[in-house]
């Protein structure tokens, strides 16, 4: 049985689950440093420029009253709640509602979070034009990737991965493809009754079949009942680029994957 919270002692006690005892008891929804990624800060830090600045300034005290640089909040202790009042502003006062990727907020509140630290001359900002190229050329993304329809269908299509995925998840998924893998894409090995060999990314399953993109990306539905063997691995096919791109390079890597954000 839940008892109603009441002021006094007995809040401190039965009210426990309350976002500010809770944000006590659990640093992280405090927010500290070290609780986010240099590459969602960045990433936040240039969103806040582009939508934020205007009012807040550059160095987060542009408006009366509110001092964004302290990471300290009057409306919001937790990053959650943080996140709803940017998305719900304060019309009334003149800040609007905004419409943001789940990627574009998960950069501001790293940046919010951080914006007392944050050194924007030590940053290793990325640039998404030098990112594109590298892209293209010598990372070869598109020889299992595919773009607003250029490429292969090898490897899950990224033409709106910037809209859904964090600056920091993309980076790991540079550095360390199968840490990183989702379960829904990983590969899959399947030999038919009839002595099929089937090699592939998983793409769904169900209680009859199995959907899967084989090696030359083509679509293909296989129905339980048909399997000889079916392996589902946790190794992605997807080389790390760890060694292969310089930090810059991958910087400019994840600035270009996250301006795709589908057409
Ligand atoms: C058009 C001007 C304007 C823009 C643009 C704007 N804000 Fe605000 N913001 C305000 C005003 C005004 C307030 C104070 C509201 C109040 O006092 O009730 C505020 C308050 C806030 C607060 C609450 C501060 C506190 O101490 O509780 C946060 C957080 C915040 N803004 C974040 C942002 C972020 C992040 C962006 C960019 C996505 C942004 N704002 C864009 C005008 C703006
Ligand atoms: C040899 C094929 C191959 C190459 C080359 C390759 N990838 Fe991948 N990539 C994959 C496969 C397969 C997956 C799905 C499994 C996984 O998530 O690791 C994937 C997953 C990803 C994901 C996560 C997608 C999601 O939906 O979670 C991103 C982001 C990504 N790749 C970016 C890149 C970029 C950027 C490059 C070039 C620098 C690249 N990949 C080069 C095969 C490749």
């Amino acid at each position: 049985m839940r008892i109603p919270c009441s002021p006094g002692i007995l809040l401190m006690i039965v009210c426990a689950g309350s976002p500010v005892l809770l944000a006590r008891q659990n640093p992280t929804l405090q927010g500290h440093p070290e609780d986010y990624v240099r590459a969602d800060i960045e990433y936040g830090a240039r969103v806040f420029t582009e939508q934020c600045a205007a009012c807040h300034g550059e160095t987060g005290d542009g408006v009366a009253g509110v001092n964004l640089r302290s990471g300290k909040f009057k409306n919001a202790v937790t990053d959650p709640q943080l996140r709803t009042v940017i998305t719900t502003g304060f019309p009334a006062a003149g800040m609007p509602a905004f419409t943001l990727t789940p990627s574009e907020l998960t950069g501001l509140i790293a940046y919010l979070r951080n914006m007392n630290t944050f050194d924007r001359g030590s940053s290793m900002a990325g640039d998404s034009t030098r990112g594109r190229t590298i892209f293209d050329g010598k990372g070869a993304c598109l020889s299992c990737h595919r773009v607003n329809n250029v490429g292969s269908r090898k490897a899950p299509d990224l033409s709106d991965i910037g809209a859904n995925r964090s600056a920091g998840s993309l980076e790991r998924s540079l550095r360390d493809p199968s840490r990183q893998m989702f379960p829904i894409n990983r590969p899959v090995h399947i030999v038919t009754r009839d002595g099929k060999v089937i090699n592939g990314r998983r793409l769904n399953e169900d209680t009859f079949t199995i959907q899967l993109a084989d090696e030359e990306g083509r679509l293909i539905s296989v129905s339980r009942a048909d399997l000889r063997e079916y392996r589902v691995s946790t190794t992605s096919t997807m080389p790390s680029y760890e060694k292969e791109l310089s930090a810059q390079e991958l910087a400019d890597v994840v600035s270009f994957l996250l301006s795709l954000k589908g057409q």
